[in-house]
């Protein structure tokens, strides 16, 4: 919607700028001067506007060329819109009469008017096909619409034919009613026509052409129907084609033609059967028209042209040829009951011949025109209908030669003009008349007096010319002419040769009448009238039916009373020029038309008292914007509205009128002012309503956005909380047989607890798994096991330190393995039984603690070269006396030990000695380390190594000294004043000593 509103913004921007040429509609000229008029109308042709407006009458002015204003855009652009919103144009006259039609349902039609030429038949075919392109449609109704506008291409080619004032002259008149249902679509058409001007297929003037379909026919038809048909393709071949001398002309193209009248006769259903007849009697016109006529030597007509004859066989025209040869140059006359031929004179027979080709011709489209009505009847019934009628009919003309058919033409003419001076009177009058507004009366000229000079009963030309045809006598065609003088002879519009003033005389023929038409004088010869009239195939009958010219008048009427019923618009069309050149506007010629469609009086009536009306809601609607009380809504009663908004705007009292529904503006100035001053305020509603529009879209936007993410949340949390309620009523079981499992864990295993079971051993295995004691003599990391997993921990337990010892042991070197057996040697002996032992463990034995820069003095080292030293440390000795502290070596030998002080060897006990006095002593001296040092070292009370267990290992393994365990026993230490070593009476071992040396005692420990 956004799109299309902005989409018209722009084109009416551009057009608006356009359309700045001149007036669009001329009751806002200033100036109702002809002058004026025409200098406006010469400003937009000359920018090709060839519309303008006079209120809602459209004049439309010939351009000569092809506008690009007919395009589905354009049309799309039209549709829906008030008509004085967009600049003038056909469809917005067409789309206004529809809608008009669907919101008041009502009939209307669109008069289209203008002379010969100047495009009325172009603008209806431009109406019918807005209404194809626009119309909402169904695929049913499609097919309507594609035969209602095919229908046109095939009545032009069969109605219409090149005149010097038209290469496309209507030579028929068309009423096309089109029927709309309730709904809008185009359900049906019908078609009314009026008099052919069937005196063309046997006769044309110069520079003119018979119907187009004869040179289509010729030109464009393929080669086996030419054959079947008997036709050649040269136009110059046939008599009824040649006599205006213009067969080609370059404007036409019949070849193309001919392919479009053939799709478009497929189109409207006409089966090929009767496609097939159709040209046949076309082609049978043809022949006929060259049929010759010879006379004998008693003057009596032969036909000599047996060639064209022989195609009268049957299959065309389907009658036998001699009944044809006979009918044409022999009258039948019945003589008491019988038959009596009698010869015809040549021109006789060519009258016959003739009148033959004219009778066909014209029953062939009056069959062709009930096909299309066929076609394009409307079968869905049921449904209210509402119609707009379409009226295109022959317009006015003037050639140097007028007939009969002329004046039938031109009299058509008059009578549209005195109903559209009728209508657009009476409409008027009635429109002040019904808003209680006083009328002004506007001069006019009322053409009424030239219709009853031709047609009213007794004395109009019409009735005189009916009178002639009947009379009994030697009526003809001047005896009708005296007649006329006789009744018309003081009438203004009617003047002949005699009646006329010497001036006038010399411009007309002793066998013309010249009468004063709306649009211009035109002289009409009178030869042929009385024939024409009574369109009969035999000369000489007086036949009682009705002529041709009374008929016309009736179906006339007819035709006025089925206008009178509607509502009416109108498009005049107006010539440009006279020799059809793109362009050329020809002023006077254009002076002419205006005067004589009497479209300033229109003008004038429109503008007479007030120039100009709108409904008061219409109005209000479009220049509310105007007044800030009615933008952007007028909440009252529209005249209130309008009433507050005119006040606004300053209109003087004697500017305005305010009637019942609408609002009467007195002078064009007035609207134009406001016109421009909303033209100005346009541009700054269109920011402001689309700044509107874009936060309103804007708005509904987020909503939406907002309601969807709403919902999205919503949905999602559904789904959220349903896979939480799933996860709960999950957990609740698990956690319920986790319960179960532990609540009965402790008994046999059952469905109850084996999850639970199963679970307390994996748990168990695992955390063990990261657990497990890193080194064999960690006994204590064992993790503590669930009851189900005792046994099993038991088990894993051993296997893992069995594991641990293995990699142990294979992990160690024989050097190693040596240690660790003097290691457990040591073990045996102390493991248990001295404190200081376990922080021992840890620390290797050496092969011997003097080495390196702390060495063996040589001497000593010469000393007991015969023993092989087994081990030293060095030892620090604290004297008896004092405890003084001393450096010592001890070297152990195979045989004995000996304590150094540096080269000196100080003491040297034999183990040998050392054995004997040692099993003894153990008992005495369970602590065995002071009996050692005691009796080792006898008067040396104490000695300090670091690496006792080392060393005492040593000593034992040396000399396999055995120690045993002895009894428990402790050491009391005590300090004295003499230092001493004793047993005691409680049998602990006593020592005594001065402060220092307990210290040094302790450490020893
Ligand atoms: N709106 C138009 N745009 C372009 N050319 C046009 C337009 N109207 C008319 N013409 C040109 O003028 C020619 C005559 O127009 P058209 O046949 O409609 O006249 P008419 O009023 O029907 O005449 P007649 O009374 O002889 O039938 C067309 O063939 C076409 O070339
Ligand atoms: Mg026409």
């Amino acid at each position: 919607m956004y799109l299309v509103v902005q989409g018209q913004l722009d084109m009416e921007g551009a057009l608006t700028a356009r359309d700045r040429v001149g007036i669009q509609d001329f009751v806002l000229l200033d100036e109702t001067t002809e002058t004026a008029f025409l200098s406006n109308l010469k400003k937009r042709f000359s920018e090709d506007l060839i519309y303008t407006y006079i209120g809602t009458l459209l004049v439309s002015v010939n351009p000569y060329k092809e506008l690009d204003i007919y395009n589905k855009k354009q049309m799309d652009l039209y549709m829906g819109v008030n008509f004085f919103e967009l600049p003038p144009h056909i469809y917005a006259l067409a789309d206004n009469a529809y809608h008009t039609m669907l919101t008041e349902f009502n009939n209307h039609f669109i008069l289209i008017s203008g002379e010969s030429g100047a495009g009325k038949t172009e603008a209806s075919k431009k109406i019918l096909q807005y209404y194809a392109v626009s119309c909402p449609s169904t695929t049913l109704l499609d097919t309507v619409r594609d035969k209602m506008l095919m229908s046109n291409p095939v009545l032009e080619a069969f109605g219409n034919a090149k005149t010097l004032k038209n290469d496309n002259s209507s030579r028929f008149g068309k009423y096309m009613d089109i029927q709309f249902d309730s709904q809008g679509d185009a359900v049906g058409g019908h078609i009314l026509n009026y008099l052919l001007e069937k005196s063309r297929v046997v006769h044309q003037n110069h520079g003119e052409r018979n119907f187009h379909i004869f040179y289509q026919l010729v030109q464009g038809g393929e080669e086996d129907l030419l054959h079947q048909l008997g036709l050649e393709r040269d136009c110059q071949h046939y008599n009824y084609l040649t006599q205006g001398e213009c067969a080609i002309v370059s404007s036409i193209n019949d070849k193309n033609d001919w392919k479009t009248v053939k799709n478009a006769l497929n189109v409207i259903n006409i089966d090929e059967t009767d496609i097939n007849h159709l040209f046949e009697i076309i082609a049978s016109v043809l022949h006929l028209g060259n049929f010759h006529f010879e006379s004998n030597s008693k003057g009596q007509a032969i036909l000599n042209s047996n060639a064209d004859l022989n195609y009268f066989s049957p299959q065309l025209l389907g009658v036998n040829a001699e009944t044809l040869r006979k009918g044409l140059t022999f009258r039948w006359i019945e003589v008491k009951k019988d038959e009596v031929l009698s010869p015809f004179t040549t021109d006789h027979a060519i009258y016959a011949r003739d009148a033959l080709a004219k009778a066909v011709y014209g029953r062939t489209f009056t069959w062709l025109v009930n096909k299309i009505n066929e076609s394009m009847e409307n079968t869905v019934s049921g449904r209210l209908k509402t119609v707009i009628g379409l009226l295109d009919i022959y317009g006015f003309e003037v050639f140097n030669l007028n007939s009969f058919e002329q004046f039938c033409i031109n009299y058509c003419n008059e009578k549209l003009q005195q109903l559209f001076i009728q209508l657009t009177l009476k409409s008027e009058q009635e429109e002040y008349e019904a808003e209680n507004i006083e009328w002004e009366p506007v001069q006019f000229f009322n053409n009424k007096i030239i219709c009853d000079l031709v047609e009213e009963r007794h004395r109009g030309i019409i009735s005189i010319l009916d009178e002639e045809c009947l009379r009994p006598g030697d009526a003809t065609d001047l005896t009708f002419l005296e007649r006329l003088e006789e009744k018309m002879g003081s009438h203004p519009h009617f003047v002949t040769h005699r009646l006329a003033d010497k001036m006038t005389r010399k411009t007309l023929e002793r066998g013309d009448f010249r009468l004063l038409h709306y649009a211009g004088e035109v002289t009409y010869c009178v030869v042929g009238f009385l024939d024409k009239n009574n369109d009969l195939l035999y000369r000489n009958i007086k036949d009682v039916s009705l002529h041709v010219a009374t008929q016309f008048k009736s179906s006339l009427l007819k035709l006025t009373e089925i206008l009178m019923a509607k509502e009416a618009w109108y498009v005049r069309c107006l010539k440009s020029n006279e020799s059809k050149q793109p362009g050329k506007f020809d002023e006077a010629l254009i002076r002419h038309q205006v005067k004589y469609l009497g479209l300033m009086e229109h003008l004038r009536v429109r503008r007479a008292g007030f120039a100009y009306r709108r409904r008061y809601d219409v109005f209000l609607q479009r220049y509310k914007p105007l007044c800030p009380a009615t933008w952007p809504h007028w909440r009252g009663e529209p005249a209130d509205g309008v009433e507050v908004l005119v006040q606004h705007l300053g209109y003087l009292p004697h500017e305005y009128k305010m009637g019942r529904t609408k609002i009467f503006i007195r002078h064009a100035r007035t609207l134009f002012a406001t016109e421009d001053a909303f033209e100005r305020c346009k541009h700054e509603l269109a920011t402001r309503l689309q700044a509107k529009y874009k936060g309103y879209k804007a708005k509904g936007e987020f909503k939406k956005q907002k309601e969807a993410a709403t919902k999205i949340e919503t949905c999602w949390r559904g789904v959220q909380a349903r896979k939480e309620r799933e996860k709960r009523a999950w957990a609740v079981k698990v956690i319920k047989k986790f319960i179960k499992g532990y609540m009965t864990r402790g008994e046999a295993k059952s469905t109850d607890n084996s999850e639970y079971l199963a679970f307390v051993r994996q748990s168990y295995l695992n955390r063990l798994k990261d657990k497990l004691p890193k080194t064999v003599l960690d006994k204590t990391t064992w993790l503590t096991p669930p009851a189900v997993m005792t046994e099993t921990s038991e088990l894993l337990r051993k296997i893992h330190s069995r594991l641990l010892v293995r990699r142990y042991v294979r992990g160690i070197t024989p050097q190693k393995k040596a240690q660790l057996q003097l290691k457990v040697i040591t073990s045996n002996i102390f493991k248990g039984k001295k404190d200081s032992y376990p922080q021992s463990i840890a620390q290797p034995f050496e092969k011997t603690r003097i080495s390196g820069y702390i060495y063996i003095n040589v001497k000593v080292l010469q000393m007991i070269r015969n023993e092989q030293i087994k081990y030293s440390v060095p030892v620090i000795k604290y004297d008896r006396n004092g405890f003084k502290p001393r450096p010592r070596q001890l070297i152990l030998t195979q045989t004995a030990a000996y304590v150094v002080e540096e080269a000196k060897i100080k003491q040297r006990v034999l183990y040998t000695s050392l054995k004997g006095q040692g099993k003894t002593m153990t008992k005495q001296f369970p602590f065995f380390l002071f009996y050692f040092a005691l009796l080792l070292f006898q008067g040396d009370l104490v000695m300090q190594c670091d690496h006792l267990f080392e060393f005492l290992t040593k000593l034992i393994c040396n000399q396999g000294i055995e120690i045993q365990a002895g009894k428990e026993s402790a050491v009391d230490f005590t300090t004295g004043q003499e230092p001493m070593v004793y047993k005691g009476k409680n049998g602990h071992l006593m020592v005594v000593s001065g402060p220092v040396m307990m210290i040094i005692l302790r450490s020893l420990m």
